[in-house]
């Protein structure tokens, strides 16, 4: 690991690159790794912390930027789902190798209405809503008995059958209060810009890498 040396090439990050409104900026970033194809480009990785004081962190999907916020789905019974009833400060990073950036949001995550969920679930693959349905996340689980469930669901609910939305799903939106924008640069004299919310208005300064 030691001998692993990247070199960032791109061109700086300067303040002119930059949208007053940081949403609209990470936006636009979200949406580059998009249209350039990166492999799972809307990839997060999110950080939450228990009543207790202990932070744990996963990959989730970023679904959606709607209403000022970053939106994913998940399991709300899960253990970042009881970390963020308890404690609904969290923070995601995404990282897109090719273009040097990273995209670090702090904020707080709060649900999304039900019927928003529902639809965001309808418009899923069927296996995925199956899956869903029949998986009790963040718990024990036996993969035979996960493949049991799922094949009584299917039959349950054939083809074409609408399959309802476990009440214990559903989407988070994160509402951002900082966001930091990195992009590597030779010498590691890296570009960061720091947004930080500030009454309704978002301010801005330059950070040391
Ligand atoms: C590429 C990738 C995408 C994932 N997307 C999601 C997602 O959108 N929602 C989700 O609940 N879990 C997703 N997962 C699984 C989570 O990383 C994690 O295992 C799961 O949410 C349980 O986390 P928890 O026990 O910390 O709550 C994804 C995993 C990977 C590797």
């Amino acid at each position: 690991m030691k001998d692993v040396r990247q070199e960032y090439h791109a061109p700086g990050l300067t303040e002119a690159d930059l949208l007053a409104d940081p949403v609209e900026q990470a936006r636009r970033w979200v949406d580059d790794a998009i249209n350039a194809e990166l492999p799972l480009a809307n990839a997060m990785t999110l950080a939450t912390v228990s009543a207790d004081g202990r932070p744990s962190s996963r990959v989730v999907l970023l679904k959606g930027i709607e209403d000022g916020g970053f939106v994913f789905f998940t399991h709300y019974d899960s253990r970042k789902g009881d970390d963020i009833a308890a404690n609904p400060n969290v923070s995601f990073v995404m990282f897109w190798g090719p273009f040097d950036r990273q995209l670090i949001v702090n904020g707080r995550a709060e649900k999304i209405p039900a019927q928003q969920s529902r639809n965001y679930f309808a418009s899923r693959p069927r296996g995925s809503q199956l899956s869903a349905a029949v998986s009790h996340q963040s718990r024990p689980a036996s993969r035979e008995q996960l493949e049991a469930d799922m094949a009584k669901l299917d039959e349950q609910y054939p083809e074409g059958e609408t399959i309802p939305m476990p009440e214990t799903w559903g989407g988070y939106r994160i509402v951002p209060e900082e966001i930091q924008f990195w992009h590597g640069r030779p010498s590691r004299l890296h570009d960061r810009f720091r947004y930080i919310r500030d009454g309704g208005e978002w301010a801005r300064e330059r950070l040391a890498p």
